[in-house]
């Protein structure tokens, strides 16, 4: 069930990774909400393009830039010319990421590296460059971590993504502590298996047989799903949620 309401007009939205997935179904929530939603992408411009096309027909505004999170040089120069453009930012979703798989003892420096650079490095430059601008849009201020389950369960195969979402749960705490005083909000949204590229990608049609009898909602979830979690925790419902992980996984981690 989408919310339909404009509680996030006048917001301008960050999200990273917005051009495919989760994150494209992110940007939409937001948009359907009223803000004015920056699309950020790696190389997918086409994706990233249908994306805003979609935030403004959902009835928001949207504009799209590229940057590779794992860059800190880049990160700084396309955040400062976002709160140029756009009079500041009130609200970071930290997506993007990427699933490198393959057991510990055969992993590469590099994969590690990768791993590491996107999804954890990549929210914290983010935040970074973010900070300034969030303090100024005081309990307006959001910042939303896109984790996932293996983050707090592990997952045999996939160590270093394991690893990296585990690390932006203790990121988002102390975070939350740090912002607190200025009523800027720092949580987590963790998702289960959700159909994406990532997913299709990874999970082979046998182990996805397997994954659903661990499932207790039985299905594999829509990123709608985790999209309308995450417009609850940037809205003004979510005022008094901060340094929480909120779990959107049909219960396979109870
Ligand atoms: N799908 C799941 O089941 C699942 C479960 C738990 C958690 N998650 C998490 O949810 C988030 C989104 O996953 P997804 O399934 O939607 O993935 P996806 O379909 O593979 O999309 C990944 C997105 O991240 C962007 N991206 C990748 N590397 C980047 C970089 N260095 N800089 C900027 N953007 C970058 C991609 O941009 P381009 O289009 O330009 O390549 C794309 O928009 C990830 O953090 C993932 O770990 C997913």
């Amino acid at each position: 069930m989408a919310f339909v309401d404009k509680a996030l007009e006048g917001r301008v939205a960050l999200v990273t990774g917005g051009s495919r997935g989760i994150g494209r179904a992110i940007c939409e929530a937001l948009a359907r909400r009223g803000a004015t939603v920056i699309v950020n992408y790696a190389s997918r411009e086409d994706a990233a393009l249908a994306t805003a096309a979609a935030c403004e027909a959902a009835g928001g505004k949207a504009a799209t830039v590229r940057f590779d999170v794992a860059k800190s040089d880049e990160v700084d120069a396309a955040i400062k010319q976002i709160g140029k453009d756009h009079g500041g930012l009130d609200i970071l979703v930290n997506n993007a990421g990427v699933a490198v798989n393959g057991l510990v003892m055969r992993f590469k420096n590099e994969q590690w590296a990768q791993t590491m650079d996107v999804n954890l490095a990549g929210a914290f430059h983010c935040t970074r460059a973010a900070t300034t601008m969030l303090l100024k849009a005081r309990d307006k201020g959001r910042i939303v971590n896109v984790t996932s389950v293996v983050g707090e369960s592990g997952n045999g195969g996939q160590a270093a993504y394991a690893a990296s979402k585990a690390g932006l749960i203790g990121l988002t705490k102390a975070l939350a502590q740090e912002l607190a005083s200025r009523a800027v909000t720092v949580n987590a949204v963790s998702p289960g298996f959700i159909e994406t590229d990532m997913t299709a990608e990874h999970l082979p049609e046998a182990a996805r047989a397997k994954l659903l009898e661990k499932i207790p909602l039985g299905r594999i979830g829509a990123a709608a799903e985790v999209a309308d979690a995450v417009a609850f925790l940037v809205g003004p419902e979510a005022a008094y949620v901060t340094g929480q992980i909120l779990r959107v996984n049909g219960g396979l981690l109870m």
